[in-house]
């Protein structure tokens, strides 16, 4: 549902992932969707979003829209008694958010944010090791997400009817990060410079816990950074190369000081890497399972709880917040 930049690399990725089928492509203009078909051929052509959701021969639909539309096209989808996998962030705030999963669960139907990290054994591999107690407790995290978008820039990035500005669109990453691996922060703090919109173009936010761990993540549309995680525990740490978020054939492991480096390595497979999660959706369906075991509701729940405290604090307020 949506034919922009990231339904054609999931599109693209379907290719590698088994049980998944591209029947049907939905878009706002028929020509638009012609095109999609062209590059990936489908059965069914939709020239509107209501098409493509009472279609009859579709299972789940890939809701692939600004973030502004998550909530209005997943209710759209699930009130044609469809499955959705739903881009990320799921919804504006955690009001939408927990009217969808209100909904699926009504209707038994499966819903899960595509939240693809979670599914990407780089990812999986450091959660095994840092559960197994291979950098000992977490000290710290150290997250970052930064790059400067290229001509033309895409309008979603700064309008603030789209949910623009860093903190949804990849701060919310490092906030996955931090989540995964430390929970839920006991006390947040966060600033945010804007950008000619009023929505943030870069976003500093620090994680307190109980404990004295602390995380600090930073998101930016004003330069290209590393972006890079770094889990720093007292026995070691581990740090996810640039660029965190995606596949990656390695990870660093530092049982030591910092000449103590191991890389630990992955057979990387083709594609982009969409079709992890992929698969897990085509898993879940053919289970009869209405929730994933691996990125849940009350994940989606609590990120997007979490998203709506930094936004509070640093005062990042969509049109959404004003609707009870
Ligand atoms: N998981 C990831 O790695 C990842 C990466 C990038 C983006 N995303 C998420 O995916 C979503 C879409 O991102 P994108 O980069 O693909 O955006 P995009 O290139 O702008 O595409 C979004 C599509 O949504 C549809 N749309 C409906 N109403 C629209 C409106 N008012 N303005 C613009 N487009 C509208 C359009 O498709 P039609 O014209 O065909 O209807 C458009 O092509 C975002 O929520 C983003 O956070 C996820």
């Amino acid at each position: 549902m949506g034919c922009g930049r990231i339904a054609r690399k999931f599109a693209a990725d379907l290719h590698y992932a088994a049980d998944n089928e591209l029947v049907a492509v939905g878009s706002r203009s028929r020509e638009k969707a012609m095109a999609f078909a062209a590059d990936f051929p489908v059965a069914h052509i939709h020239d509107s979003y209501e098409a493509l959701a009472e279609n009859k021969k579709v299972d789940v639909i890939y809701v692939a829209t600004p973030h502004n539309l998550h909530f209005e096209n997943t209710l759209l989808c699930l009130n044609n008694n469809k499955a959705v996998l739903c881009e990320k962030p799921f919804a504006m705030n955690l009001a939408e958010a927990a009217m969808m999963i209100k909904v699926a669960r009504e209707k038994r139907l499966f819903l899960m944010e595509a939240l693809w990290t979670k599914f990407l054994p780089h990812f999986i591999k450091t959660k095994e090791m840092v559960t197994s107690g291979e950098i000992g407790t977490i000290k710290s995290m150290l997250v970052n997400f930064g790059f400067r978008p290229m001509a033309p820039v895409p309008k979603r990035l700064f309008d603030p009817a789209l949910g623009g500005g860093t903190i949804m669109d990849i701060g919310i990453y490092n906030i996955f990060m931090a989540l995964s691996f430390l929970g839920k922060p006991d006390a947040i703090d966060a600033v945010m410079t804007p950008a000619d919109t009023g929505v943030d173009e870069q976003c500093a936010v620090l994680f307190r816990y109980a404990n004295g761990s602390l995380a600090q993540l930073f998101s930016t549309f004003s330069s290209d950074l590393a972006t890079e995680a770094d889990i720093c525990g007292d026995k070691g740490r581990i740090r996810l190369t640039s660029r965190f978020y995606e596949p990656s054939a390695s990870i660093e492991f530092y049982a030591g000081k910092m000449d103590s480096k191991k890389e630990v390595s992955f057979d990387k497979e083709a594609g982009v890497g969409y079709q992890y999660e992929a698969r897990h959706v085509a898993e879940c369906l053919k289970k009869g399972w209405t929730e994933s075991p691996v990125m849940t509701h009350e994940d989606s729940l609590l990120l997007i709880e979490t998203l709506d405290k930094v936004r509070k604090i640093a005062g990042i307020k969509y049109a959404q917040d004003d609707k009870g």
